[in-house]
């Protein structure tokens, strides 16, 4: 879903106003990951709003698709998106529309898109795309501000597509994506990004070249090839679907909108940074590495009927941690007991530098989820590793469209912000704090003015350290 390419693609955010308060959220999310608070004062800076659990298709992996999801299908009303949209969207560097099933299946999703891209908030939708779109539909999609548009699309031909996307129609894929392309290029936007996912199994391996050639014909924005999830031949719970046996394509992700992201260089980070190639973000953690849940501290899921849920390895109902309509605004939602009960059994099994309290140093993969008693999913998490791709690379992309006034503030302290093992995790981005160029920018007294009046108001002091380190800078 444009995991990928996203440090390269996101765009800045426009307005001044708004680009401080969602900065100055930012940094107090770092601080509070740092310290491992429980209780925090800020929003997520990124979060998935699951506006449709229900499919029509039945991909044999996908909890939704086979039947095994503990969760009832449903459809988010507008009053419950405005309430969100109103708290939280202000926040929000990104909001992923899609989480547990189809999302073009809710008909207003073009009308909960705009209101929060309107905050400028960028919107990414997965899709199957195997849905009757009719052009007015296509046109209100694509004028709705959505950010990128992400086609989930195995395979180059009908055969091949048909054996994972159970039900779906490859022609009428093709036709979706093809007319929303020539749409788009007519209405002469930018944006949505139009991205054509591909899940490599062994059996559409060997057409990786057939879909670069279908997307540059389409004039697509995007292509990207991830490894997609399925056990091997004899496992008792294969489906019919295997792994991938070739190699990793060379060029994972492509496209013009991504070649034109890597020349970006509006900011000082992206110019700090031209030319080097970051890691790819590790599948496990590593020696050192903190047992603490990114997810805690900078997202969080949304489901249609209220219910809020720590990330988006746990899907079931029963993992959630709250509801919306039990609190009186989001921030109380998100210091309900559960997620207090999770932030602080991951920060008593670790002090912040991998050293476990009890004096040990044990490796973080080690051990699933807290290996405490939190009482929530956590503690047995179901998939620890997938929190590493995606929070590196949302803090990457936020990271490399940082102002200036920004940069200052995390050059002059940032041990305030980052663990130790952020080192190995964003080794670029944080690399280019440490240059001179960044430990001497100067002040901006607007930004500054903008700062100390979001702090006068804010009720964590963190943000006036923040303002105080913005007007001294690196000591
Ligand atoms: C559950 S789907 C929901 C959105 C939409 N229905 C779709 O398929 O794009 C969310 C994401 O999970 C991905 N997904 C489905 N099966 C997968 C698998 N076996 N391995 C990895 N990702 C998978 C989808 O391709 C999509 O990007
Ligand atoms: S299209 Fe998406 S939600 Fe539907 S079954 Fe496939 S992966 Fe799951």
């Amino acid at each position: 879903m444009g995991d990928l390419a996203l440090p390269h693609i996101l765009p800045r955010v426009r307005d001044a106003r708004r680009e401080a308060r969602k900065y100055a959220n930012f940094l107090l999310a770092l601080r509070a990951r740092r310290a491992g608070a429980a209780r925090v004062a800020h929003h997520p800076f990124d979060l998935t709003v699951d506006c449709a659990t229900q499919c029509q298709l039945h991909c044999p992996y996908c909890a939704v698709g086979n039947g095994t999801i503990r969760r009832k299908p449903s459809l988010m009303d507008a009053a419950l998106h405005e309430r969100l949209a109103a708290d939280v969207a202000p926040d929000l560097f990104l909001a992923w529309y899609f989480s547990a099933g189809e999302p073009l299946l809710h008909p207003r999703l073009h009308e909960h898109l705009a209101r929060t891209a309107g905050e400028e908030a960028f919107t990414v939708v997965s899709t199957n795309l195997s849905v009757p779109l009719s052009p007015a539909r296509q046109e209100a999609l694509l004028r709705s501000g959505l950010g990128m548009l992400s086609a989930s699309v195995d395979g180059a031909s009908a055969a091949t597509y048909a054996q994972y996307r159970r039900g779906g129609d490859f022609a009428l894929v093709m036709d979706n994506l093809a007319g929303l392309a020539r749409r788009k290029r007519e209405m002469g936007l930018q944006f949505p990004l139009l991205e054509w996912r591909f899940l490599l199994f062994a059996h559409n391996q060997h057409e990786v070249d057939a879909a670069r050639a279908l997307a540059t014909d389409m004039g697509l924005d995007l292509l990207e090839f991830f490894p997609g999830y399925a056990l091997p031949p004899g496992d008792p719970g294969e489906q019919g679907v295997h792994p991938m046996t070739i190699p990793m394509p060379r060029r994972p992700v492509s496209g013009p909108a991504y070649e034109a992201g890597l020349a970006r260089r509006e900011t000082l980070v992206q110019r700090l940074t031209a030319g080097q190639a970051a890691p790819t973000p590790s599948p496990a953690n590593g020696p050192g590495d903190p047992r603490r849940c990114d997810w805690l501290y900078h997202s969080g899921m949304i489901y249609p009927d209220g219910a809020f849920g720590p990330c988006c390895v746990a899907t079931d109902a029963d993992d959630d941690f709250t509801r919306l309509d039990a609190h009186p605004d989001f921030g109380a939602a998100w210091n309900a007991p559960a997620f207090l009960r999770s932030r602080a059994a991951f920060a008593a099994g670790d002090d912040g530098n991998g050293k476990k309290r009890d004096g040990g140093c044990a490796p973080a993969s080690d051990v699933s989820g807290t290996g405490g008693a939190a009482g929530t999913v956590c503690d047995r998490c179901p998939l620890p590793v997938a929190q590493e791709l995606q929070f590196v690379q949302k803090v990457r992309a936020i990271l490399r469209n940082t102002p200036d006034w920004a940069v200052r503030i995390l050059a002059a302290a940032p041990e305030e912000f980052f663990l130790p093992a952020d080192q190995r995790r964003l080794p670029v981005e944080l690399g280019a704090l440490r240059r001179p160029e960044a430990l001497a920018l100067p002040p901006c007294p607007d930004a500054l003015t903008r700062l100390r009046a979001l702090a006068a108001t804010h009720p964590d002091p963190a943000l006036a350290r923040c303002a105080d380190l913005l007007e001294r800078g690196h000591a």
